[in-house]
């Protein structure tokens, strides 16, 4: 069981803003700033899924916005994804009610010592790391054979029920997006599906950012990219906080109820050499309200092996990576160090 108190005891007990959680100054001018300062909004235009495989010319616009939206920022907000509002707001509201359950009640869910699945704060790797101001339940929940149920909270009633429900829907889009991205590469549409295998890894992630006492010293995630092929993001409807790095420049990411947040990640970066790009993001915090997000990664099967695509490497364009087995752990275990392993690997 976690020692630390998570950041929900934190703020229930009052007890003021502990040291490690102050992020650090790097002495660069990213450093010097308070983290929350006023950023620009993106402008990114939505796509639509289902327009993506259409053969009509609405088709071919929809796919090089994708190509576009996905070689720049390497965000797109997904529209047509063929879950209603109504479902995410199921997903969103059960989140909000297992995070204002008691301590007590959480905990029986809580993360063990060395392990990744369950409740708890910001995961530690060593005595002096700063932390971010996040509580989390962290799950994997696809293949089935893979989920710890014991860290599936019984409490609300309809949580294991809607997550399975859930992950089912996450997979089909999961399926479409590869299909799609790889049509809008001009792919063989099932090349980054064949590459990550059929029954690749989901986990969710739920999020909780509380109100904090300092938002210009404190961050609720350090920059980071995913190490998953893609995520799929289900964001705060009502408090923003995510952004996005872009030329040196950090921009917040628009709200827009129905659509669905996708972000590539580092494998996608590695599968289309480079041409997709897995961006830098990060999530600042506020005084007064709380928020909360829904991650679900997709990443590649453990024995998978992962590399740049042939028909995305030419002469004209050189292979950028090198081919990795299990990216996934390669990438927790430099994440920890503040690295990328994606970086200066050929
Ligand atoms: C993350 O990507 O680290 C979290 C995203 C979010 O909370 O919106
Ligand atoms: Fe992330």
């Amino acid at each position: 069981k976690p020692k630390l108190k998570t950041v929900q005891e934190l703020v229930e007990t009052g007890e003021g803003l502990p040291e490690r959680y102050i992020f650090p100054t790097t002495g660069d001018d990213e450093g010097q700033q308070p983290l929350n300062v006023l950023v620009p909004e993106m402008e990114i235009s939505s796509i639509d899924l289902s327009l993506l495989f259409s053969s009509s010319d609405e088709g071919q616009q929809e796919l090089s916005k994708l190509h576009s939206v996905l070689s720049t920022w390497g965000v797109a907000q997904v529209t047509n994804h063929g879950i209603t509002e109504a479902f995410l707001d199921k997903v969103y509201s059960l989140t909000k009610q297992f995070f204002a359950f008691s301590s007590e009640e959480k905990q029986k869910y809580a993360r063990e010592i060395g392990g990744y699945q369950g409740y708890g704060n910001d995961t530690i790797f060593s005595d002096d790391q700063p932390l971010d101001w996040i509580d989390r339940l962290h799950l994997t929940t696809y293949p089935e054979d893979q989920r710890q149920l014991k860290f599936w909270p019984e409490t609300p009633i309809e949580f294991r029920e809607t997550l399975h429900e859930y992950t089912m829907k996450l997979k089909i889009l999961r399926e479409q997006l590869f299909k799609g991205m790889a049509r809008s590469l001009e792919l063989e549409e099932e090349c980054f599906l064949e590459m990550c295998g059929e029954d690749s890894i989901m986990e969710t992630r739920f999020n909780m950012y509380p109100p904090c006492p300092r938002p210009d010293k404190v961050i609720g995630s350090r920059p980071h990219t995913d190490g998953s092929a893609v995520t799929l993001l289900l964001p705060d409807k009502n408090v923003e906080g995510l952004q996005f790095l872009k030329d040196g420049n950090w921009y917040k990411a628009p709200i827009i109820p129905d659509a669905i947040l996708i972000t590539v990640g580092d494998v996608l970066q590695i599968m289309s050499n480079g041409v997709y790009k897995s961006p830098v993001h990060r999530v600042v915090t506020n005084t007064e309200k709380e928020r909360i997000s829904v991650a679900t990664f997709c990443f590649p099967h453990a024995e998978k092996v992962i590399h740049p695509v042939e028909g995305l490497v030419s002469e004209a364009r050189p292979r950028l990576y090198k081919t990795f087995k299990n990216y996934p752990e390669i990438y927790f275990k430099y994440y920890h160090q503040g690295g990328r392993p994606i970086e200066g690997v050929l």
